[in-house]
């Protein structure tokens, strides 16, 4: 079996660096730019330093856009957040093996409340972790920076973590979808896509361009060569 089976890209702009004084605008010029997913980082304070969004921001978002809002809990007992989450509007809930004890049964109910469930580790956490409960996902979220701020600088390490995570997934004849997020921009996409990614969060590399909504198509268009 072929170790690189990537599906179609997607690109996930991260809500984290949008300007919340015109976030409509913002969202609609995302849409314009072709994003396939809205990133939602949720940061609690207590998991990572940073604190940011609630249900109340999903479900803003929810009424101000049509993309899937692919929502990443950075906070401990993610579970108490799922109910509201999925009802203010998630399409998927990616929850950290590092603050999940219980990783089956909260993937399980995440797909019982009927959004795609996620799993990510942080870019210390042995990938082994996840091993056994990767037939059981619709997405596996490789971090390439430490959560808790936009902006910081790619982990070259992903990139291999990125190719054993696309074998384990082959392995499991999996279809989940294999995302990379922290530091995505053009010159750390090519390797991430050619390493078995299919989906990238950007921040940064789309909001701090001089033109954000082309960016978006220029990010996609470094995802086509295989080598
Ligand atoms: C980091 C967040 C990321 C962040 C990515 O903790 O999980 O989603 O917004 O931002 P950039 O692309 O700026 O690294
Ligand atoms: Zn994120």
């Amino acid at each position: 079996m072929s170790p690189k089976k990537p599906g179609r890209v997607r690109i996930a702009p991260s809500l984290l660096s949008a300007d919340f004084g015109k976030l409509a605008e913002e969202l609609a010029m995302l849409e314009a730019g072709g994003a396939d997913w809205l990133h939602v980082d949720v940061m609690d304070g207590v998991f990572v330093p940073n604190l940011t969004f609630g249900a109340k921001v999903i479900e803003t978002c929810r009424k101000l856009t049509k993309l899937p809002l692919d929502v990443h809990l950075m906070v401990v007992e993610p579970e108490k957040y799922f109910d509201a989450f999925v009802a203010a509007g998630a399409a998927s809930l990616t929850i950290h093996v590092e603050t999940s004890p219980h990783l089956n049964r909260q993937v399980m109910r995440i797909k019982e409340l009927g959004a795609m469930a996620g799993v990510t580790l942080n870019p210390a956490t042995a990938l082994e972790t996840v091993r056994d409960v990767v037939a059981e996902l619709d997405l596996l979220l490789i971090m390439s920076v430490n959560p808790g701020y936009g902006g910081q600088k790619f982990i070259n390490g992903a990139v291999g973590r990125i190719a054993r995570a696309r074998t384990m997934l082959d392995e499991a004849r999996s279809h989940a979808v294999l995302e990379v997020d922290g530091g995505i921009a053009r010159e750390t996409i090519t390797a991430c896509w050619r390493a078995g990614a299919d989906t990238f969060v950007a921040g940064n590399a789309i909001f701090s361009a001089a033109d954000p909504r082309a960016e978006i198509g220029a990010l996609r268009a470094l995802c086509t060569e295989r080598v």
